[in-house]
């Protein structure tokens, strides 16, 4: 799945941009839709809207209802300037239809609209599919303006040849056809494969992800804001570099990765049961959920109903710290690695004496204190504490802080191989 941000501008072409979106979103991609206001005399804002599911912008003084995320991403919990977290969350972004004056445009370094802003700031692949009639396409200007693109590395594709728009011209010109251009997306943004590593092949990763659910009544619980990400990340890290890989995941709605086995659970004793059946066939704990530390004593069977009260008492109980059980419970060769969420300073210290406290091989901390990190945003920045020290991950998306932990567990299982039981 890659998220495609889509820049159309006005040239006649622009309904084909209509059926790239369609292809695009039916193949499981995210797309965003940035339109020059010329565009708009050809193809309507709605059109795109209704195909992405998201806000088309076209100003860049327009805020951006959906705040620079993507269909199926969470948006930040602030206003950002829309050209730039457009562009930051895209995988790439495509210019299609590009008419000879956004060409230009480009060639030449311009922001003046929405769309040439956001080329302007964009430091992932760029492709670029032109769409003109033939003596503008070949006209010396265009020409050096397309060379000028290529040698910055931006992908210009061909323009097709055959009748053009104008009445009775033939000639280079057309757009390519909307199946070639999500080709070329493709072909772009396509992840490399990550080459197995052989101290991860076959190596048995049980991985918690999500955070608990405690019920209160039948309807009402008491739960966090985990959303999943960082263990969903871990575990398909691990899997793509060649570990057999078991998810307990707590009430992650997130999409699964076929090559990972997923046990679904929803309260901390659940997901107790479920770690203590996978532990002791596992090589390697990664503690990612956030497990409540408090649970409702007493949950109620049916809905609880308001009557006259002006207050509710829920008296909470302890939870079993599921980590330092199976901690303490393990066999020698076996690597156990925590998580903490720690609010700002002190989170290192709190983040040493979990290590000690809970028995563990590694911890890795990170600081919510942050807004652009953490519970449910793409990236993360943590650090990893282990007996031999510390490593600072600087923020990075999940996928790649995942490879650092997953670096971090073949370090500790080479050097002094796993902790022994406490
Ligand atoms: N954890 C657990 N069982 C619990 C609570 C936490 O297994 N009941 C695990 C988490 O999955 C995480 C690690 O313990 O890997 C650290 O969680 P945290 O809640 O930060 O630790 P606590 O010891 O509960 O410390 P605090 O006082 O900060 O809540």
């Amino acid at each position: 799945m890659a998220r495609i941000l889509l820049g159309v501008s006005g040239g006649i072409a622009a309904y084909k941009a209509l059926e790239l979106v369609r292809l695009a979103t039916a193949a499981g991609h995210a797309v965003r839709v940035v339109q020059t206001p010329a565009s708009q005399r050809f193809v309507g804002a709605a059109s795109f809207a209704a195909l992405t599911g998201a806000p088309v912008l076209t100003g860049e003084f327009e805020p951006d209802p959906a705040r620079g995320a993507f269909p199926g991403d969470p948006a930040p919990d602030h206003d950002p300037l829309s050209h730039l977290e457009l562009v930051r969350n895209a995988d790439i972004l495509v210019v299609a239809p590009a008419t000879a004056n956004t060409v230009a445009k480009l060639a030449a370094g311009l922001a003046d609209n929405l769309l040439t802003s956001a080329a302007l700031a964009a430091t992932g692949p760029v492709l670029v599919a032109p769409a003109m009639n033939h003596h503008m396409w070949e006209h010396p200007a265009t020409q050096a303006n397309v060379a000028t693109l290529r040698a910055r590395g931006v992908v210009v594709l061909e323009p097709g040849s055959g009748r053009l728009a104008s009445h009775g011209e033939e000639g280079a010109g057309r757009l390519p056809e909307p199946a070639a251009l999500l080709h070329a997306i493709e072909a772009l943004t396509r992840p490399v494969a990550p080459a197995p590593r052989p101290d991860l092949v076959g190596l048995r990763v049980l991985v918690t992800a999500g955070g608990t659910r405690e019920p209160i009544d039948a309807v009402r619980f008491v739960g966090n804001r985990s959303s999943g990400r960082m263990g969903f990340a871990l575990a398909s890290e691990a899997a793509a570099l060649g570990a057999a890989v078991t998810v307990v995941a707590a009430n992650v709605a997130l999409p699964r990765d076929a090559r990972v086995t997923y046990v679904d659970v929803e309260t901390a004793a659940e997901l107790q049961a479920a770690c203590a059946a996978a532990f002791a066939g596992s090589d390697v704990l990664l503690m990612a959920a956030a497990v409540a530390d408090f649970r409702p004593a007493r949950s109620f069977a049916g809905k609880l109903k308001k009557a006259s009260e002006e207050r509710m008492r829920v008296e909470l109980e302890r939870t079993p710290d599921i980590l330092s059980g199976l901690a303490a419970a393990r066999r020698p060769g076996q690597t156990v690695v925590g998580f903490a969420a720690e609010h700002g300073e002190g989170a290192l210290d709190y983040g040493r004496e979990k290590l000690a406290r809970k028995g563990l091989d590694a911890v890795v901390v990170n600081d919510i204190a942050r807004g652009d990190i953490g519970f449910d945003a793409t990236d993360n920045e943590v650090t990893i504490i282990t007996a031999a020290g510390e490593t600072h991950i600087a923020r990075a998306a999940k996928t790649q802080i995942a490879r650092a932990v997953l670096d971090a567990v073949v370090d500790l299982r080479a050097g002094s191989g796993a902790a022994e039981p406490a």
